[in-house]
C-alpha cells in the first residue's frame, strides 16, 4: 500500500531546526524555529513553570481522563487572561472554550467548526503568514486566500490595502488575524487600526478568527490582546485560538485553547458541543500537563506575579535586541535601512534578502533562517550580534557587486 506514496519534503521550519542541528561550525546561529532563547541561547523552563509543576506534581492523585473540552479551570483562567476578567462577553456568558494540543490544535479545531458550520467557507490569510496556517488550516478542507498586509519597501504595515481587499470580501467570509507579534512580518495593528477595522467587519458580517501565539511579548499581556478584547465585545462571532507554547515556555507539552464567542449563551454552548466531538473524533483528548501547570500559575498570585515579571523580561529582552540589531545593521550596511525591524514586535522580522542570498547566509557564515528570510530576533545575543550583521552585509554586497 505504502509504496505508492510521494515522499514530502521537510516542513520548511522543522526542516531548518533539524539542518542547524545537523551543521558542526562553532560559529552557527540559529534564527529559524520561533523558539525564545536567553542570553546563553538556551530555551530555559521559566522559574513559575518550574514551581508550578511542582505543585502539580505533589497535588496530583491520578492520571485518569479528564475530558474532550479538557480542564475547566484552565480555560476559565486563559478566557480571564484573554478577555480581561470583566470582559462583557464574558459576563454575557456568550463565550466558551475548548483546551487544545497547543495553538496548532485550537487553529485546527478553529477551522473544523467553520467547516462544520459552512463548508464552502473560504478563510482569508494575511500576505505572508506563518507558514504553518496554510496546511493547517487547509488540512480541513477550508480554502484560503490572501488579503493585503505587508508593505516590504517600508517594514510597515499596507493598511489601505487590508482595508480595501477585506472591504471586498464576500459577506460572512472568515478573516484569520494575528492579535500581535505578526509571523512572520514583526508587524502589527496598532489600536487605532483595530477600530478602523471594526466597522469593515460589521459591515460585511465578516467572521474574525484571532491567532494569539505570542500574548506579552509584544507590548504587553493587555495590550496584545486590545483586539481581541475590542472585537469580542463588538462583534457578535469571534474566534481565538491561543498557544501558551511562548509566553509559557511550554512548547513540547502542546499546551493552548480555542475560545468561541457566540451571539448568545445558548450558540455557543453548541459550539462547544459540536467542538467537544470534532476534539473526540481527532483525539479524544488533550494532553493534561501543560494547562496544569498554567492552571496552577494563574490561580496562584504569587505565581502568577512571577510569570508575569518573566514574560515583561523575555519582552524587554527582545525589544532591546531588535535596536541592537539595527545599530549593527546600520554599522555593517550603511547604505540600507534597517530601521523598521525596531519599530516590529515580537520574535519575527524579515530581512528582505531573497531565497539565493539566505542560502548564502546558511552555507557560508552558518547563520539559519527561513527561506523568506523570517529571522527569531530571540536566536541574537551579544556574542553573535556583530557577526551575523557582517554576514548580511556581506551577502547583499556580494549581490550588488
Ligand atoms: C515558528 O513559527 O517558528 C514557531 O511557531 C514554531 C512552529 O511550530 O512553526
Amino acid at each position: 500500500m505504502f509504496e505508492s506514496l510521494e515522499r514530502l519534503p521537510p516542513d520548511p521550519i522543522l526542516g531548518s531546526m533539524a539542518a542547524y542541528r545537523a551543521d558542526d561550525d562553532p560559529a552557527k546561529v540559529d534564527l529559524g524555529v520561533g523558539v525564545y532563547r536567553d542570553e546563553r541561547g538556551d530555551t530555559p523552563i521559566l522559574a513559575a513553570v518550574k514551581r508550578a509543576e511542582a505543585a502539580v506534581l505533589a497535588r496530583q492523585t491520578t492520571k485518569s481522563y479528564v475530558a474532550s473540552i479538557g480542564n475547566a479551570r484552565f480555560n476559565r483562567a486563559l478566557e480571564e487572561l484573554t478577555l480581561g476578567a470583566m470582559h462583557p462577553a464574558l459576563l454575557g456568558g456568550r463565550v466558551r472554550t475548548i483546551q487544545a494540543p497547543g495553538g496548532c490544535g485550537a487553529l485546527r479545531l478553529g477551522a473544523e467548526l467553520i467547516k462544520a458550520s459552512a463548508a464552502g467557507s473560504v478563510v482569508h490569510v494575511s500576505n505572508p503568514t506563518w507558514a504553518n496556517h496554510t496546511p493547517l488550516i487547509g488540512g480541513s478542507g477550508l480554502r484560503l486566500a490572501h488579503y493585503a498586509y505587508y508593505d516590504a519597501a517600508s517594514g510597515g504595515l499596507d493598511f489601505a490595502g487590508m482595508v480595501q481587499a477585506l472591504g471586498k470580501l464576500p459577506a460572512a467570509s472568515v478573516v484569520l488575524l494575528q492579535a500581535s507579534c505578526h509571523n512572520p512580518t514583526g508587524v502589527d495593528l496598532t489600536e487605532a487600526q483595530w477600530r478602523e477595522l471594526l466597522p469593515v467587519f460589521r459591515r460585511g458580517a465578516l467572521l474574525p478568527f484571532i491567532d494569539m501565539a505570542y500574548q506579552g511579548l509584544g507590548r504587553g499581556i493587555a495590550e496584545d490582546t486590545f483586539g481581541i478584547r475590542l472585537f469580542a465585545a463588538e462583534l457578535p462571532e469571534v474566534l481565538v485560538a491561543v498557544s501558551c507554547s511562548k509566553n509559557f515556555g511550554l512548547y513540547r507539552e502542546r499546551t493552548g485553547a480555542l475560545h468561541v464567542v457566540a451571539a448568545a449563551a445558548a450558540a455557543a454552548d453548541t459550539a462547544l458541543s459540536q467542538l467537544a466531538r470534532i476534539a473526540r473524533t481527532i483525539y479524544s483528548m488533550p494532553p493534561d500537563h501543560g494547562a496544569a501547570i498554567v492552571q496552577e500559575i494563574m490561580t496562584s498570585d504569587a505565581l502568577r506575579t512571577a510569570w508575569l515579571d518573566e514574560v515583561g523580561s523575555m519582552r524587554a529582552r527582545m525589544a532591546g535586541l531588535r535596536e541592537d540589531l539595527v545599530k549593527h545593521l546600520s554599522a555593517a550596511c550603511p547604505e540600507r535601512d534597517f530601521s523598521c525591524i525596531a519599530r516590529q514586535h515580537g520574535m519575527f522580522s524579515l530581512l528582505g534578502i531573497d531565497p539565493a542570498q539566505v542560502q548564502t547566509m546558511r552555507v557560508k557564515h552558518h547563520v539559519y533562517m527561513m527561506d523568506d528570510s523570517r529571522i527569531n530576533i530571540a536566536g541574537l545575543r551579544a556574542g553573535n550580534l556583530a557577526y551575523v550583521a557582517r554576514a548580511v552585509a556581506q551577502v547583499l554586497r556580494e549581490r550588488a557587486e
